[in-house]
C-alpha cells in the first residue's frame, strides 16, 4: 500500500473540488440527511439502528457468540436490531466505559430499547454514550492445529474472554522458512460501506461519476465528508499503525527489522555476491525494494480495528514496492 501523505497546506485544487462537490451535492443532501435516531427503516420490526462510525472513540466491537455483527443489507452501513434483540459491545484488551464510566466488564451484551438506546449491564445508554478503554487489541497467536505444507495454524483476531476469539484472518504458517503460506478470512459485502482512508477515497471518486447521474444522497454526504476531510488536511482513519509480531510465533526476534531497506540491501547484495552497499537492486528511494506486502488486504473489512489487525508479520510476505504501491494497489482497489 501507498503510505498516505496528506497536506495541511493550501491547496487551490482541493478547494476546487470542495466547492464543486457541494454543489453537486446540494440538492441531494437537502432531501435526505442521515437520522440515526430512528430506526426509520423499510423493516416495521427494527427498532433500533446505530451507526458503527459514529459512536463513541475508541468504540467497542460489535460482536455475537464469536462472529462480527455487520449491515444487514448490501449498501447499508448502519446496524439494524429488533427490539428486544442482543449484541455484545466488547473491548478487547480494555473496559467497557458507560457514560464516562469505567466499569470491570471487557464485553457486555446489551439490548435494543429503540432508536440508539440500549440496556447494558442493567441501564439505559445511547449508542454515543457506550465506549471503551482503550482500541480493541489485536491478538495473533497459534492455535495449535497443523495446515498444509507441514504448516502450523495461527489467527488474527480479538480475545474477547479468554476462551472467546473473534478472528479476523487465519494464517498457515510456515515454522521453517518463518513465513505465511496462506491467509484464510471472509470478504463480505458490507465492505463497500467503509468510511476510511485514502484507498476508500479512490473507490469514491470513480463512484463519484455515477453520483452527478444518480443523485445518491447519501453517498453524495460521505463524499462531501471525504472531501471536506482532504481539504483540511486530515482524514480520519488515514493512520496506518505499525506492524507486529505478536509473541510465540516467529522464532526470529525481530521481523520488523528485516524488512527496512538496510537490512534487505545487506541480505540480498549478500545473497547475490554484490558489494555489501551496492544500490543496485535495493535502490535507495522509494519504489525499488521490497515492501511489507499485505495477504489480506486491510480494505477488505469492514470495522477499523479489523482493519488494524491485518497490519501483522503472519500476514505480510515480501513483495516489490513497484508492484504493491501500483498494479496491486489498483488491482486490490
Ligand atoms: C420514529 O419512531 C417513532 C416511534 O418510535 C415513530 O412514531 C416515528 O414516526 C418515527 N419517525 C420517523 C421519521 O420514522
Ligand atoms: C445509493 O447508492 C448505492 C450504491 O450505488 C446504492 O446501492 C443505493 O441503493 C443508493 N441509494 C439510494 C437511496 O438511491
Ligand atoms: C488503528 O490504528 C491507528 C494507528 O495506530 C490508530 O490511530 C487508530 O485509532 C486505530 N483504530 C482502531 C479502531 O484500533
Amino acid at each position: 500500500k501507498i503510505r498516505v501523505k496528506l497536506h495541511s497546506t493550501f491547496d487551490f485544487r482541493k478547494l476546487l473540488t470542495l466547492i464543486l462537490v457541494s454543489y453537486f451535492c446540494h440538492s441531494a443532501i437537502g432531501a435526505v440527511v442521515p437520522e440515526y435516531t430512528n430506526a426509520s427503516v423499510e423493516n416495521a420490526a427494527v427498532a433500533c439502528e446505530i451507526n458503527p462510525f459514529e459512536g463513541a472513540n475508541p468504540t467497542p466491537l460489535l460482536v455475537r457468540s464469536t462472529s462480527f455483527v455487520y449491515p444487514s443489507s448490501v449498501g447499508r452501513r448502519t446496524i439494524t436490531l429488533a427490539a428486544g434483540e442482543t449484541v455484545d459491545f466488547a473491548c478487547p484488551g480494555g473496559r467497557l466505559v458507560l457514560e464516562g464510566v469505567s466499569t470491570t466488564l471487557q464485553v457486555a451484551t446489551a439490548s435494543c430499547v429503540s432508536g440508539v438506546r440500549f440496556v447494558v449491564n442493567n441501564a439505559r445508554y445511547l449508542w454515543r454514550q457506550i465506549q471503551c478503554s482503550v482500541n480493541p487489541v489485536t491478538t495473533a497467536r497459534l492455535t495449535g492445529n497443523s495446515c498444509e505444507s507441514n504448516g502450523r495454524e495461527a489467527e488474527i483476531g480479538f480475545a474477547v474472554t479468554t476462551s472467546r476469539f473473534v478472528r479476523t484472518i487465519q494464517i498457515c504458517f510456515n515454522q521453517a522458512t518463518q513465513s505465511p503460506i496462506y491467509t484464510y478470512y471472509d470478504l463480505i459485502p458490507a465492505i463497500t460501506q467503509q468510511v476510511r482512508g485514502r484507498l476508500d477515497i479512490q473507490r469514491r471518486k470513480s463512484l463519484g461519476q455515477k453520483l452527478l447521474i444518480h443523485q445518491n444522497a447519501s453517498f453524495c454526504v460521505d463524499l462531501l465528508i471525504h472531501y471536506v476531510f482532504l481539504f483540511i488536511g486530515t482524514s480520519a482513519g488515514t493512520t496506518r499503525p505499525s506492524w507486529t509480531q505478536g509473541t510465540g510465533i516467529f522464532t526470529l526476534t525481530n521481523v520488523n527489522n528485516l524488512f527496512t531497506q538496510a537490512t534487505q540491501r545487506v541480505t540480498i547484495n549478500a545473497l547475490l555476491g554484490l558489494p555489501t552497499g551496492s544500490f543496485n537492486v535495493i535502490q535507495n528511494n522509494n519504489n525499488y525494494f521490497l515492501s511489507r506486502g499485505h495477504l489480506t488486504a486491510t480494505s477488505d473489512f469492514f470495522y477499523a480495528a479489523q482493519q488494524n489487525s491485518t497490519f501483522q508479520f503472519l500476514n505480510a510476505l515480501p513483495q516489490w514496492q513497484t508492484f504493491n504501491g501500483f498494479n496491486w494497489d489498483q488491482a486490490e482497489t
